[in-house]
């Protein structure tokens, strides 16, 4: 009967701590930001919304089987996740960097100045910080609906700003602009609604004012030799994501009997290996292996859309199929060594 007590107890704090996403506190009281956000706004935006994505993301990786897997993997593969995570995930991480770099002036407290990496890598790329607040405020200010503007380091270790849509965020293969966010302006209007009501741009001047440059700096020096940074690198290849959605359309339905899709789309796939072989392969895959694989699998889709033209069996298409599928996990792993 012990035991038996035992298992049930382990088994319930095993569910519970299998859902290792927590809402991490914030550093100063709701009300310490009045300045640029009022208290009852921070209250709900981080004990409500915050609090919610937190919830269901645990709710989405668990339903998905993802336990386990770092936030940073979750965003990084958002692509291939249910919109559940990839919301979700985006939400807790994209908000939890929000509270770190926001820092009010208050009797014990005021937001930090950048250091001198920082300030020339600014200078650098944007002229001065002042040419960098506007470009943060026109991609926060254009951004259609929800989402969030972003201060980007890219793999290039270059900085940029960009803005994506909903809980996208930079991590993403998902987005256009990859690399790692240092500093994130939410323009949700949950984020500003109560004081600004529709006046964004009033909402971007007092968010300007509590920015604590010290911990964007720190983040910034963190993010130049962040292996995450190196992985993103490795990812950012459109092309071979863009092949990888064909492959998986045709190739998982023939596993199950359908051929149609297969059918349908072989000349799809085919056109997707020709631009994945003439792509831009990322820097860190610049290798021969990776080169000739590429050349195989190209002719191995020739082949199969051939095949296909000719209204092969079904037999003689599953070979080929299972073929092309092997060269492109032959790829896969090349680009994981
Ligand atoms: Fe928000």
């Amino acid at each position: 009967m012990k035991s038996i007590i035992y298992l049930f107890v382990f088994s319930i704090s095993g569910a519970i701590f299998a859902q290792d996403f927590t809402l991490p506190e914030l550093q100063f009281s709701y009300d310490a930001y009045e300045q640029g956000i009022d208290a009852k706004t921070m209250e709900i935006h981080h004990s409500k919304h915050h609090r919610g994505y937190v919830r269901k993301l645990n709710k989405a990786v668990s339903e998905s089987k993802l336990e386990g897997k770092s936030l940073e993997d979750l965003l990084m593969y958002a692509s291939y996740r249910t919109l559940g995570v990839r919301n979700n995930s985006g939400g807790h991480y994209n908000h939890t960097l929000f509270w770190e770099i926001l820092t009010p002036t208050t009797e014990k407290s005021a937001p930090g100045i950048p250091s001198k990496s920082i300030e020339n890598a600014i200078k650098k790329h944007f002229g001065s910080m002042d040419a960098l607040r506007k470009q943060l405020s026109v991609a926060a200010a254009k951004r259609f609906g929800s989402g969030w503007a972003w201060l980007v380091v890219t793999p290039n270790k270059d900085l940029v700003v960009s803005s994506s849509p909903n809980q996208d965020n930079p991590i993403m293969d998902v987005s256009d602009v990859r690399g790692i966010p240092i500093l994130g302006i939410d323009v949700w209007e949950h984020a500003y609604y109560l004081r600004y009501q529709n006046k964004r741009g009033d909402y971007l001047s007092a968010i300007w004012s509590l920015l604590d440059w010290g911990v964007v700096s720190e983040k910034y020096d963190a993010a130049l030799n962040s292996p995450l940074l190196a992985k993103i690198e490795k990812e950012n290849w459109p092309e071979k994501n863009a092949f990888h959605k064909v492959l998986a359309q045709t190739f998982h339905a023939a596993e199950k009997g359908d051929f149609k899709p297969l059918r349908n789309m072989s000349g799809a796939l085919y056109a997707q290996a020709i631009l994945l072989q003439d792509s831009d392969i990322p820097k860190p895959l610049l290798k021969p292996e990776v080169s000739l694989a590429l050349v195989r699998l190209e002719k191995k889709c020739g082949a199969l859309n051939k095949l296909v033209g000719k209204n092969a069996r079904e037999k003689a298409l599953m070979k080929m199929i299972v073929a092309v599928h092997d060269i492109f996990h032959e790829v896969q792993g090349l680009c994981h060594d």
